[in-house]
This record gives C-alpha cells, sequence and structure tokens, in this order.
C-alpha cells in the first residue's frame, strides 16, 4: 500500500495543528517524532462535531497548539484567548473560530515553507522543552498539549515577552499542570534538548518570542539553560502563590 492517496480525518483539537502540513511521525525512546517523513494528504476532512465528546484534558491539550498559534500571529485573538478563563467553557462556534484561525496561520507558514528549511521552524514553538519533557516523562504521561504550554512559558521568558505573567495566569486558571516543571531536573532534560530536530550539532536552541508575532531562532548555552529554567520555575510559584 506504499505510495497510496488517503484523507486525514483529525478528531481532536490538538490535530487542527497536525493535520496540516503533510508530517507523519512515530516516537522513539530518544525523542518525540524522531522517525517519520512529510506524505501529504490527497484531503483534510475535518468534523468538528466530533470534538464534542473530548475529555477536558485533550480540550487543555489542544488549546495549547491553538494559543500557540495566536502567539505568533496576532496580539488581538491572543487577547481573547488571555481573556478566556475556561476554555473547557468554549460554545462550539468559539471554538471554530480558533480553529481557522489556527489552521490558517499553519497554512500559511507551510505554504512558504513546506520542508521547514526555515519559517516552519517557528511553528516549533514552545516545542524543544515541550518534546524533552514527553520524551523523558513517558509518553502519554503528559499530554503533548500539557508539555506544549510548559514550553510556551519558557520561551516567552527567554525572548522577555511582556505578556507572560498574564499566560501563566491563563494556564493557572485552566489548569494546566504548571508545578511539573519542578518535577523534572532540567539537567536530565538536557540530552533530549541536544537532539532537537532544530539541533546539528548538539547545540540548545529554541524558538524566542520578544513580541507577539515575531519568533526568531536562538541558541543558548547549557548554563543559561539552566538559569532560565529555574526563573520559570520561580515566576511560576510567584503566579501560584
Ligand atoms: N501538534 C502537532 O503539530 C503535532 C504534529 C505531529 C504529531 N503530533 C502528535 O500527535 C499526538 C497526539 O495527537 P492527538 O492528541 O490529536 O490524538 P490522539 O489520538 O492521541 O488522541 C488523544 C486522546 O483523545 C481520545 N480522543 C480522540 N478523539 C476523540 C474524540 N473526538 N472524542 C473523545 N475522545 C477522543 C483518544 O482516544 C486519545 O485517548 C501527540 O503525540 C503529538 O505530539 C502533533
Ligand atoms: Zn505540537
Amino acid at each position: 500500500m506504499r505510495g497510496i492517496r488517503f484523507y486525514q480525518c483529525p478528531t481532536t483539537i490538538l490535530a487542527h495543528d497536525s493535520a496540516v502540513g503533510g508530517k507523519t511521525g512515530i516516537n522513539h525512546p530518544a525523542g518525540k517524532n524522531m522517525i517519520g517523513t512529510f506524505y501529504q494528504p490527497a484531503a483534510v476532512v475535518y468534523d468538528t462535531e466530533m470534538l464534542s465528546s473530548l475529555p477536558e484534558e485533550q480540550v487543555r491539550s489542544g488549546m495549547a497548539e491553538v494559543i500557540k498559534h495566536a502567539f505568533l500571529s496576532n496580539p488581538h485573538w491572543l487577547d481573547e484567548l488571555l481573556g478566556t478563563a475556561d476554555i473547557t467553557a468554549l460554545t462550539g462556534s468559539q471554538l471554530e473560530l480558533h480553529l481557522s484561525r489556527g489552521i490558517a496561520v499553519k497554512a500559511a507558514i507551510v505554504e512558504e515553507d513546506a520542508l521547514e528549511q526555515g519559517a516552519r521552524k517557528f511553528l516549533n514553538l514552545g516545542h524543544t522543552l515541550a518534546h524533552a519533557i514527553e520524551a523523558h516523562a513517558g509518553y502519554g504521561t503528559v499530554t503533548h498539549g500539557e508539555a506544549v504550554a510548559l514550553g510556551l512559558a519558557f520561551d516567552l521568558l527567554i525572548g522577555g515577552h511582556d505578556r507572560l505573567e498574564d499566560y501563566l495566569k491563563w494556564c493557572a486558571a485552566n489548569r494546566y499542570p504548571l508545578e511539573l516543571l519542578s518535577d523534572f531536573d532540567i539537567r536530565e532534560l538536557l540530552p533530549y534538548m541536544k537532539r532537537d530536530k532544530k539541533s546539528s550539532r548538539g547545540e540548545l536552541v529554541f524558538i524566542e518570542l520578544a513580541d507577539t508575532g515575531c519568533p526568531a531562532l536562538r541558541v543558548l548555552e547549557e548554563q543559561e539553560v539552566i538559569s532560565f529554567y529555574h526563573k520559570l520555575g520561580q515566576k511560576i510559584k510567584e503566579v501560584l502563590g
């Protein structure tokens, strides 16, 4: 059946992201999505009726990729999301609006750079730390989106984004497991981050975000990562009180 055409029918919020762009992948103990290829579906059929049965944890997971798209593109949309104290209470039509905006952001970047030689890397906002957490915790222990929520906080911190605190409050209100950060020893996460796909020579590569819509690649020294990680832990403690 190699090379057959196929249709993709996403059933999660998270998949508004993964169903666009033709990436396929499997996880490996050495790293997240470590083995895979690009193979475009003939079409994506997204029936949002399916989303009404998603458990709360999966709504939270998917909405982390939605807010990532907002951070990458549009401060007004970001304000709207940050003003949503309970993302599990969105109506069907509100959710559809957020998803169509997210898909538009992803599609525009993928059209420009399908094979991730440039701009597509920015979609990896939050993912250097997220993938390390998922691999280290054991796949399935932490949802992808929950890990992305923590990774996003890290990338906002290193960029000095002025909405970091509001974002952490939003995460807390929406019950993202921010307290998990203190469960991990950053030194144990470093080897995973050095094998990240954005890293070609074992450097530590992040997507920093100084302003909404302005992502940039940032290479950090080991010591810097450790110190930013501890700084984020402190900020989280302050926000959680
Ligand atoms: N975000 C991305 O761009 C991207 C890219 C590639 C891979 N991925 C990976 O995809 C994986 C997870 O994908 P996912 O969360 O979309 O799918 P999933 O199949 O893992 O679904 C998550 C859980 O929700 C349940 N579920 C799915 N649809 C449901 C529905 N409509 N109603 C009730 N329950 C439902 C599933 O049974 C499962 O328990 C992660 O490992 C992630 O890293 C993401
Ligand atoms: Zn993702």
